[in-house]
């Protein structure tokens, strides 16, 4: 940070019993370059005071509502002020707390998915243009230094002339109702008017189709897809199945599941060229498997040779030492505060030092949510195998 102060930082969502709020605070503490300052951590007033007083926050900052948090943050000098707020929170707060949050001049990190739908997402983007403050989205997976590697490998040519991209995303724990059961996490989750257009879809769908377009490089240009809800009385996907089309002629299939009874965060990636291909499981995230036509196989690790110096540049830990989820993470936070404290109103383009996912990310991946929706409703995609 050059000797400059901690970026500090507010959060929205992220209260007691709550999920990624405290891996984003975790995170955004790995490299002692923010600070959290401020939060309302809940719709709760009185557990935001609670949740403001276990993360050792001034008490006057543990604030009842987002409202009261914005009014307050803006009206405190600049050298004491938030600078940054992360949106933690269910789907349908995204787009009205960030476009209201960059409005008052205060940068934005978001979850995931950008927003319920494109136009809530184009509206996002429109504020990130006449506000130039800096927006990321938390596409978690990019971050991981071996997801680079791949990008980087993919980018140079080593495989060909892409043919294949296969993204599967594989979890199993909503194989119960326990959404009509009152679990936190998946009540919401599939509920239309807090999760957008998509369940499993919305949820983790966009993460395998960012990782996608993001590793191969090249845009889906058209789709043919199923949405399907296994769970009776669950009012939105459990599971979805798409056939992609990119640029180039390249084909490929995503595949996300959240009834795959059993998984736990099965997400993994495979590209294939002419020449060879490549493989990346999240739960096996030190390695990357290279395979070739007319060679043997070659295992790439964390640490170990051969690795460019941008997945290098991610690299938290010595060879053999898991470079996970939380760390994968605190890159993509470290990414955003460095473009913060450079006071770059345009965020590093994909490929350069220093990128982290943000609107164009966040554009592709609700598109693609509306079109495997429009799609999956549509008729004539499937032919019946002859008896
Ligand atoms: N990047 C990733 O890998 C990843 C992983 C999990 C979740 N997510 C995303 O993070 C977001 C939150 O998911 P979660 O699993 O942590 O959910 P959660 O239900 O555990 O937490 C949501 C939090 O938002 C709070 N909240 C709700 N309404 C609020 C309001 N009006 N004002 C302030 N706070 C409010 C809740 O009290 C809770 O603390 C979702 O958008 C989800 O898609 C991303």
């Amino acid at each position: 940070m050059n000797g400059r102060s901690k970026i500090r930082y507010g959060m929205v969502g992220g209260g007691e019993g709550a999920f990624i709020g405290a891996v984003h605070r975790m995170a955004a503490a790995l490299d002692s370059e923010y600070e959290l300052v401020c939060g309302a951590f809940s719709a709760d007033a009185a557990r935001n005071r609670r949740s403001a007083e276990a993360l050792g926050l001034d008490p006057g900052r543990g604030y009842a509502t987002f409202d009261a948090l914005l009014a307050a943050e803006a009206a405190l000098p600049a050298g004491e002020r938030m600078e940054a707020l992360a949106i933690v929170t269910p789907n349908h707060l995204h787009a009205p707390m960030a476009i209201t949050a960059l409005d008052a001049g205060f940068h934005v990190l978001s979850e995931k998915p950008m927003a319920l739908n494109l136009a809530e997402a184009q509206a996002i983007a429109a504020a990130v243009a006449r506000s130039g403050k800096l927006y990321g989205l938390t596409f978690t997976y990019s971050g991981y230094p071996l997801i680079e590697e791949a990008r980087v490998r993919v980018a140079r040519g080593d495989f060909g002339k892409i043919r294949l991209v296969q993204a599967e995303y594989s979890q199993g724990w909503l194989s119960r109702p326990i959404d009509a059961d009152g679990n936190k996490q998946a009540e919401w989750r599939t509920d239309p008017a807090r999760a957008g257009l998509g369940g499993c879809l919305g949820d983790i769908g966009t993460h395998a189709f960012q990782l996608a377009e993001h590793v191969s490089g090249l845009a889906v240009e058209s789709l043919s897809a199923e949405l399907t809800t296994h769970v009776a009385g669950r009012r939105l996907d459990d599971d979805v199945a798409a056939l992609l089309r990119f640029e180039g002629g390249a084909r490929g299939v995503l595949k996300a599941s959240q009834v795959a009874a059993g998984d736990e965060n099965g997400l993994r990636l495979r590209i294939h060229g002419e020449e060879g291909g490549l493989e990346w499981s999240q739960m096996e995230p030190n390695s990357l498997t290279l395979r070739w036509l007319d060679r043997p196989a070659e295992v790439i690790r964390a640490g170990g040779p051969g690795l460019d110096p941008s997945a290098m540049a991610r690299l938290r830990t010595p060879a053999g030492h898991p470079e996970g989820y939380i760390e994968a993470f605190a890159n993509l936070y470290r990414s955003f505060g460095r473009a913060l404290r450079a006071g770059d109103a345009t965020p590093p383009p994909r490929g350069a030092a220093g990128w982290f996912p943000g609107i164009a990310d966040g554009l592709r991946t609700m598109a693609f949510v509306e079109a495997v929706v429009a799609n999956a409703s549509g008729d004539a995609k499937w032919t019946a195998l002859a008896d």
